[in-house]
């Protein structure tokens, strides 16, 4: 099995080869550039492509693929929006994903970005390098007794549940399968009105694309935190812009962002910034955002490696195939 790994990052190699010693019957060929249909030229006699969050596997780059001979695609990620589905499934070619490799990597992240919010640690840490002292501006809250709403409570949003439950938080889950557990399961309207912080958990599909609108933002209270380390577009972006003027938001922690894949995992340091909404947003001093972090510990990237060479492996021998989507 020969996979053209695309996106490929620095960081991630060591993981891949290290779990590569495990299968002498797949090799990794590495390239930068992401999969688009300019790109998907590079596939040109490889088995599979190995792709992450922000390759682009539409219907155009899997027509390539399929005439190029690739037989499927590997997803070293969890969430498989960016895969036209019905168009893989039309060219036979086998789509498989990691499914979880850490929720607690993502989870912990959410609750660095809600602590960092509320206890605003970042001003803190360039305030006092400068010898200010003055507390004045780095008033906080406490997470204990609050409500936390948690929208989707598959693997992520369980974690973070057991999280909160720990800081004596009050957890509110809505998820359409919500299973009896450490929280109260709610409503998405009771959830959006009863909640002081929200964060998403939920995949995104066409239901929950702007789950959080101008709309939303009305039924919740004001001054809330709103968490989004699942997928950019369940928010509204310009609604959140609106939502910030007026106050009715109060603290907003992203660690994806609906335009990410013009942006994120890359250096642009020396360019000028083109999204507006982007800037718009980092403007504000009660934004935070990370560049779809979440997932990013040792943890993760050990388990994102075994378990995509493992889907590799069952594809080549043959085996069921444990993680498939297609
Ligand atoms: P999961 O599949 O275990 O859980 C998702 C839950 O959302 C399920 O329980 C499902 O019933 C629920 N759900 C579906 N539609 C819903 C709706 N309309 N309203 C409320 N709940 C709904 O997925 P997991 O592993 O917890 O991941 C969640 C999301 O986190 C992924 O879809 C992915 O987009 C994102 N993610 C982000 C990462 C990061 O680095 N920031 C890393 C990994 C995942």
């Amino acid at each position: 099995m020969d996979i053209a790994f695309f996106s490929a990052q620095k960081y991630e190699r060591p993981f891949f080869e290290q779990s590569l010693n495990g299968f002498s019957n797949i090799t990794i060929t590495y390239f930068e550039q992401s999969l688009l249909a300019q790109t998907a030229i590079l596939a040109k006699n490889f088995d599979a492509v190995c792709v992450f969050v922000n390759d682009t596997v539409d219907k155009a780059v899997i027509e390539q693929l399929a005439i190029l001979g690739v037989s499927a695609i590997l997803l070293r990620c969890a969430g498989f929006n960016n895969v036209d589905l019905p168009i893989a499934k039309q060219h036979n070619l086998s789509v498989l994903r990691v499914p979880a490799y850490s929720p607690e990597a993502v989870a912990e992240h959410c609750v660095a970005l809600m602590l960092t919010l509320s206890r605003k640690t970042h001003k803190a840490y360039n305030r006092v390098r400068e010898d200010n002292f003055d507390l004045n501006g780095l008033l906080g809250f406490n997470l204990h007794n609050k409500t936390v709403g948690i929208i989707g409570c598959g693997k992520i949003g369980q974690a973070l549940c057991n999280i909160l439950t720990g800081f004596g938080a009050n957890v509110l889950v809505c998820d359409p399968f919500a299973k009896p557990g450490n929280y109260t399961i709610t409503d998405l309207n009771t959830l959006l009105a009863q909640s002081d912080i929200i964060s998403l958990h939920c995949p995104l599909s066409e239901d929950t694309h702007h789950l959080i609108d101008d709309a939303a933002f009305n039924k919740m209270k004001t001054g809330v935190m709103l968490i989004n380390t699942s997928r950019g577009a369940l928010v509204n972006s310009q609604a959140c812009i609106k939502a910030l003027k007026s106050q009715k938001l109060g603290y907003l922690g992203l660690d994806v962002y609906e335009q990410e894949s013009e942006l994120f995992f890359k250096n642009h340091s020396d360019e000028i910034n083109q999204d507006d909404i982007f800037s718009r947003l980092v403007s504000f001093r009660n934004v935070l955002i990370t560049g779809h972090q979440g997932f990013f510990t040792q943890e993760a990237l050990t388990e994102i490696a075994n378990i995509t060479l493992q889907n590799a492996n069952e594809l080549a021998q043959g085996q069921t195939l444990t993680n498939q989507v297609l």
